[in-house]
């Protein structure tokens, strides 16, 4: 097996899921705080200079997995691993946020989906190395077109 431990955790203001904003067009502007637990705090040395922040994490309040889900931004059922469903065989979260500040072992940071208290296992700086123009965001794309289009 594999075991892990958290390395801190996530000050958020979302308490409850439905907090957090979902579906097309969702927006993820909230700022929150990393909390690097003592003995991991010297592995943030030299962390300020990056701007944005992966941050892997636990869904600890997700109940069990389902292959095949509908997820808020379409109406049709996809598998898990077409989408980021809290409802996964390994219940792991990623996040990118954008690091705002450090004091001490507590990061500021911007751009949280996840709720108070989450137990955060890795932080990574975000490095991204692929042209825009090479991403495809597959069925995600056919649902905001279409919700694009649809009479409000
Ligand atoms: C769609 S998931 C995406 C999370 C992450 N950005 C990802 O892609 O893995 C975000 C949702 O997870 C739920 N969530 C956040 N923190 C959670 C936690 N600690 N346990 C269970 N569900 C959580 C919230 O309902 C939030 O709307």
């Amino acid at each position: 097996m594999f075991p892990m431990q958290p390395i801190g955790f996530v000050k958020s203001p979302y308490q409850e899921t439905r907090q957090v904003p979902k579906g097309c067009g969702a927006r993820h502007e909230a700022e929150g705080w990393l909390e690097i637990l003592p003995e991991f705090a010297a592995g943030l040395t030299d962390i300020e200079g990056f701007s944005h922040l992966f941050v892997i994490w636990v869904f600890d309040r997700s109940a069990g997995f389902e292959l095949m889900g509908t997820p808020p931004t379409d109406d049709r059922p996809h598998g898990v691993f077409a989408t980021r469903s809290p409802r996964r065989p390994n219940p792991l979260g990623l996040t990118v946020v954008r690091l705002l500040g450090r004091e001490g072992n507590r990061l500021s940071v911007a751009g949280v989906d996840m709720l108070d208290g989450t137990p955060i296992l890795d932080l990574k700086p975000y490095l991204s190395s692929i042209p825009a123009e090479e991403l495809r965001r597959g069925w995600l794309a056919e649902a905001e077109a279409h919700k694009s289009q649809a009479p409000s």
